[in-house]
């Protein structure tokens, strides 16, 4: 499973690929609005500087709403780096622009999806990736892992190539469990990668393991 994280925040995306595990990037306009990254030309250059940093798909977010403002805007996106991976909404002028990259060989990550509808309509269309948003889901009290349930076994009946990107995961048993269900890719914040370090029994191991060892070297 590949392991996105979901910031435009660059000390955290430098800190995930220290970790050694990050696999790429998603971001999104709110996450751009959080980083205060606003105007076209900062915008692109906080996608170059993503880029120079992880060497993995980059998921950069289109703003029009409609057909030729979504391939005109992903056009310049995808043009800035090989690694851009054009993000459209599920919007039916998105759907068709999607199918558009998708002949043209721009890879797509199709985003705001929250039924197995949508999913079966990104991956017809060619999406790249597809991405349901577990914990908003959740938020409206609806099982968000029970789509990525459903959504990997729709692909995996007709072998669909797009990948199921689980989003809006917000913590570790989310991912554990995107994991045991097949998600092809997670993305979340740094805290929940981190987060997977932690186990109460490898701290108190390992302060065994250290005294014991001092207790021979007195
Ligand atoms: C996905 O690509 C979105 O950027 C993101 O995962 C949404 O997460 P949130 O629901 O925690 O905002």
């Amino acid at each position: 499973m590949k392991f996105f994280i979901d910031t435009a925040n660059l000390q955290e995306i430098q800190e995930a690929h220290d970790l050694g595990v990050l696999d790429g990037v998603t971001t999104n306009p709110s996450l751009m609005a959080k980083e205060g990254i606003f105007g076209h030309d900062n915008v692109m250059a906080h996608y170059k500087q993503i880029c120079e940093i992880v060497d993995g798909d980059i998921s950069a977010e289109v703003i029009a709403t409609d057909f030729d403002g979504m391939v005109r805007e992903g056009e310049i996106l995808a043009d800035l780096h090989p690694n851009i991976v054009v993000k459209v909404p599920m919007i039916r002028d998105g759907v068709k622009a999607i199918r558009y990259f998708s002949e043209k060989g721009i890879k797509t990550n199709c985003t705001l999806v929250f039924s197995a509808g949508q999913a079966l309509l990104a991956a017809k269309a060619g999406a790249t990736y597809v991405s349901p948003f577990v914990g908003r889901l959740d938020d409206v009290s609806t099982d968000g892992l029970q789509l990525i349930e459903q959504i990997v076994q729709i692909y995996g009946n007709y072998g669909y190539q797009t990948q199921v990107l689980a989003a809006s995961v917000r913590h570790v048993m989310h991912l554990v469990q995107c994991a045991e269900i097949g998600a092809d890719v997670v993305t979340c914040p740094l805290n929940v990668i981190t987060s997977l370090l932690n186990h109460p029994l490898t701290d108190i191991g390992l302060q065994k393991f250290l005294a014991d060892h001092a207790k021979g070297n007195k």
